[in-house]
């Protein structure tokens, strides 16, 4: 086995998270997985764990995260609509419970045709089926579930892309199952690692896209086949990544998000200089928090978007919080609860805390700035209470049973809690029709 290219000493935090965390690999089987942030398996990383057996868990977590910092959720939703013809008093989407639901998903493994192997926790053989039964209910309105034929409907005409990481593409995985229980997408273009996609879905004339921009900068990102960097990322502090800008003009509706991949190393570039960069020790280079980088990525991002000429609604989706516990993703974390928390059962980890803190400012002072096109999609804490969400183990095919499995508590099991998330654009679109 080649040497591993993962500093596991968390003193060092020179490694790539996301690759890591969603390859969920089997150590020693070289599975070239076509998917994510060309996740492909890294053979190279030795976890010592054995899957445990998926077991009830009511005790509160034990995250290794610094000082808990609280959601700090709003108390209630009775902040009275700004529109006086509005009679109805609006409610906040985002402060609520998981409740039971026993009508379950609106598809499943079987009914949907187009699902990423790597979220099809069904079939990859998850045993337990609990998690799918749970729905968001907001405090204080309903937030009904998502009707394709109602969603189609309304984008008859238009186009929509998704921005992001391999968050987004979990997202639009979603939305495309959800759809194709009433029209299924034609794939009508793939980059050469189908990371970026687009689908038509000619009965009603809509253009659907996700464009793979983790960074949303400009930015050099080395990876080879195996999803591992062979130099840090270099990422152009003063420039947009023209893949997204470039369309921007032809969508009528974007859900944009950052994340996780700030916390990579870096190296930043302003202005044709290196001004410092993230985690790359011994490189005699000013070393840059990544909240410095973050808060001025997401304001050039609603600079843009609040200065072009072209209006579309742009949802700015919050950060996505990972649930590794009993360590991180590069030493055995793992996530086998099966029941959703209780709000006020966990806190958000010490990075996510800082990274939506900064979502918030951003977006608020975009938004008082007269973005009001931009609508926040504050996904961040309804998500945290879903550790029982995502694929762990069940990434691939039925891991073997004791197998050495990279746990993948990232992203999200279809079906399963992302698809609320599609209930909630939905309810704001028709919010502010
Ligand atoms: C919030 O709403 C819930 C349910 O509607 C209610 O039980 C609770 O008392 C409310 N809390 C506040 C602070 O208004
Ligand atoms: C869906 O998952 C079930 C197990 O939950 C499995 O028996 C079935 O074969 C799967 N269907 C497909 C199409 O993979
Ligand atoms: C869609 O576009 C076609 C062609 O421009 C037009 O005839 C049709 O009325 C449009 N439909 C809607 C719902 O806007
Ligand atoms: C599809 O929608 C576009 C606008 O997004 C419009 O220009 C075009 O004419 C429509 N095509 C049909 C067949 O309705
Ligand atoms: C880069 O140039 C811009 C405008 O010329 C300036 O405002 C900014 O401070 C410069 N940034 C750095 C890091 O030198
Ligand atoms: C680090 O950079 C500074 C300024 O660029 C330079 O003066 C110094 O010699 C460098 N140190 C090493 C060890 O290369
Ligand atoms: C797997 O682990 C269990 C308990 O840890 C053990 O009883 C069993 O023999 C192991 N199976 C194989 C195939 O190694």
């Amino acid at each position: 086995m080649k040497e591993t290219r993962f500093d596991l000493n968390p003193h060092r935090h020179n490694y790539l998270f996301l690759k890591v965390a969603v390859s969920c690999l089997l150590v020693g089987l070289a599975i070239g997985l076509l998917f994510a942030d060309s996740f492909r398996s890294l053979t190279l990383l030795s976890v010592v764990h054995t899957p445990s057996p998926i077991i009830p868990q009511l005790s509160l977590p034990s995250f290794p995260s610094p000082p808990p910092h609280s959601l700090h959720f709003p108390s209630n939703c009775t902040q009275t609509s700004p529109n006086p013809k509005q009679e109805a008093v609006k409610c906040d989407l985002f402060v609520g419970d998981w409740v039971a639901d026993p009508s379950g998903p609106m598809y499943t493994n079987d009914s949907c045709p187009v699902m990423d192997a790597h979220q099809n926790c069904m079939t990859n053989g998850r045993p337990d089926s609990g998690y799918l039964y749970w729905r968001w209910r907001p405090r204080g309105c309903e937030l009904p579930k998502f009707s394709p034929n109602k969603f189609l409907h309304i984008m008859r005409n238009k186009s929509w892309a998704f921005i992001g990481d391999s968050i987004s593409r979990n997202h639009v995985g979603s939305l495309l199952c959800i759809l194709s229980q009433v029209e299924a997408g034609d794939e009508v273009y793939h980059d050469e690692e189908y990371r970026s996609k687009t689908w038509k879905f000619p009965s009603h004339n809509f253009t659907l896209s996700v464009i793979w921009s983790p960074l949303l900068m400009k930015a050099d990102i080395f990876e080879d086949m195996n999803g591992v960097s062979s130099k840090d990322i270099e990422l152009y502090l003063d420039t947009l990544d023209n893949k997204w800008t470039n369309q921007y003009k032809a969508f009528d509706y974007v859900v944009i998000a950052g994340g996780k991949w700030f916390l990579k190393t870096a190296i930043y570039h302003e202005n044709s200089t290196v001004t410092g960069c993230h985690k790359c020790h011994g490189k005699n280079l000013t070393e840059v928090e990544f909240q410095h980088v973050y808060r001025k990525v997401l304001k050039k991002v609603f600079d843009f978007i609040a200065h072009s000429e072209h209006k579309a609604v742009v949802f700015f989706r919050t950060t996505a919080a990972d649930h590794f516990e009993y360590g991180e993703w590069f030493n055995g974390g793992h996530c086998n609860r099966i029941v959703p928390f209780k709000e006020g059962q966990i806190n958000l980890g010490y990075e996510d805390a800082i990274m939506r803190g900064i979502e918030l400012e951003q977006f608020h002072k975009a938004h008082n700035e007269g973005a009001h096109n931009l609508k926040l999609l504050d996904t961040t804490g309804l998500s945290l209470l879903r550790p029982d969400g995502h694929p762990g183990p069940f990434c691939q095919f039925h891991p073997l049973p004791n197998a050495t499995v990279q746990n993948d508590c990232l992203h999200w099991c279809l079906p399963g809690p992302i698809d609320s998330w599609n209930d909630l654009l939905l309810q704001m679109l028709t919010m502010q029709l």
